[in-house]
C-alpha cells in the first residue's frame, strides 16, 4: 500500500519488547545493534514483497500470546499439541513458542509463499542451524499435491495438526480465494474434535468486497456474521463442523492509516478461533 499511508516506518525507534528480548537473549544480537539489524532484514524482506506487517515491523509481535483466545491455545500446545503457522513470514511465531513457552521445535511447523522470508528469518534470529522447527515454502491457495507444495507435502502433516494459525493472511484475498485457503488449511487439521484454526484478519462492520491497490485487485472484509457464515460454508465443503468465536479488536495499524483511502470508519481487525466439532 506504499506511500498511501503509514504502512512502512521510515524511522524505526523501537520494536516490540518481546522482539528485543528474543533478539538479545536468544539470537545474541548486541543491544546497541538490535534496531539496525531489524531494519536491515526488514528492508530486504520489503523488497521481496511490501507487506504492511513487514514495513511496520509488526512481525516482531508475539501475536499468539496477545490473542483474545490465547488461553484456549497455549494450554493445548503445552500439553503436546502440534502447531502450524500458515503464512509464517520470518517464522517469528515458532521462535516465540519455542523461547517463551518451551514448545519443542519438533512439533512446530510453518510455511510461507515466499521461502525467502523463511531464509531471512534465520538471518533475523541468527539461529541456523540451531532452530529445528519445520519451515518450508508453500502456497495456501494451491492443492497440496501441486508442484509448488512439494516441500509442504513432504512434511506429511495432513490431518496431523492440532492448532493452525493463519494470522493477517486471509484478508489478502477475495471471498473465493479465502474459501480455497481455508479448505486447504482444514486438510491439515487433526480429524478429532478440538482441533483449532485461529488468527486475525482485516474486516469491516459492513461485510463485502473492497478495493486494494490496483495491482492487487480487491479483497473481502468480513464482519462477525459473515465470518461465521464463511466457516459454515468451509464446514460444508470439507464435511467438518466448526464452532467459531470471533471478535473485533482495536488496531494501531488501522488508527495510523485512518486517512488512507483503504481505511474507512467501518474498518476493523477481527481475531478468531474456530474449534472443530466434528
Ligand atoms: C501480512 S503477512 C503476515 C505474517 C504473519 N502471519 C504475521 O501475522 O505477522 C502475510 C504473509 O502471508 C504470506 N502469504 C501470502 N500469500 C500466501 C499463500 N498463498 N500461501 C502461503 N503464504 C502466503 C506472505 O508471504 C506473508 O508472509
Amino acid at each position: 500500500m506504499g506511500e498511501e499511508g503509514a504502512w512502512y516506518f521510515g524511522k524505526v525507534d523501537s520494536i516490540a519488547e518481546e522482539g528485543r528480548d528474543l533478539l538479545e537473549n536468544y539470537s545474541g544480537v548486541p543491544a546497541a545493534q538490535v534496531i539496525e539489524h531489524v531494519v536491515n532484514i526488514r528492508d530486504k524482506a520489503y523488497k521481496v514483497f511490501p507487506w504492511p506487517c513487514i514495513g511496520r515491523v509488526s512481525f516482531l509481535n508475539n501475536k499468539l500470546a496477545k490473542m483474545s483466545y490465547a488461553s484456549k491455545i497455549l494450554p493445548k500446545l503445552n500439553k503436546g499439541a502440534t502447531f502450524l503457522d500458515a503464512g509464517c513470514c520470518f517464522g517469528q511465531q515458532l521462535r516465540y513458542l519455542n523461547y517463551y513457552d518451551h514448545i519443542s521445535p519438533s512439533r512446530l511447523y510453518a510455511f510461507d509463499y515466499e521461502p525467502e522470508f523463511i531464509g531471512l528469518g534465520y538471518d533475523l534470529f541468527r539461529d541456523k542451524p540451531k532452530f529445528q522447527g519445520h519451515m518450508v515454502g508453500g502456497d495456501m491457495l494451491a492443492p497440496l499435491s501441486s508442484p509448488q507444495n512439494a516441500d509442504l507435502e513432504a512434511l506429511s502433516i495432513q490431518g496431523a495438526i492440532d492448532v493452525i494459525s493463519v494470522a493477517s493472511v486471509l484478508h489478502g484475498w477475495d471471498y473465493d480465494d479465502q474459501l480455497k485457503a481455508a479448505i486447504n488449511l482444514v486438510a491439515f487439521s487433526r480429524p478429532e474434535p478440538g482441533s483449532l484454526i485461529t488468527g486475525d484478519l482485516l474486516g469491516s462492520l459492513k461485510a463485502g468486497s473492497y478495493p486494494l491497490p490496483s495491482e492487487l485487485g480487491s479483497h473481502y472484509r468480513h464482519n462477525i456474521e459473515s465470518f461465521k457464515a464463511f466457516w459454515k460454508e468451509v464446514g460444508e465443503r470439507t464435511e467438518t463442523r466448526w464452532d467459531v468465536e470471533a471478535t473485533f479488536v482495536g488496531s494501531q495499524a488501522i488508527k495510523d492509516n485512518e486517512k488512507s483511502k483503504y481505511v474507512d470508519q467501518d474498518t476493523r481487525m477481527i481475531q478468531f478461533c474456530c474449534e472443530k466439532l466434528e
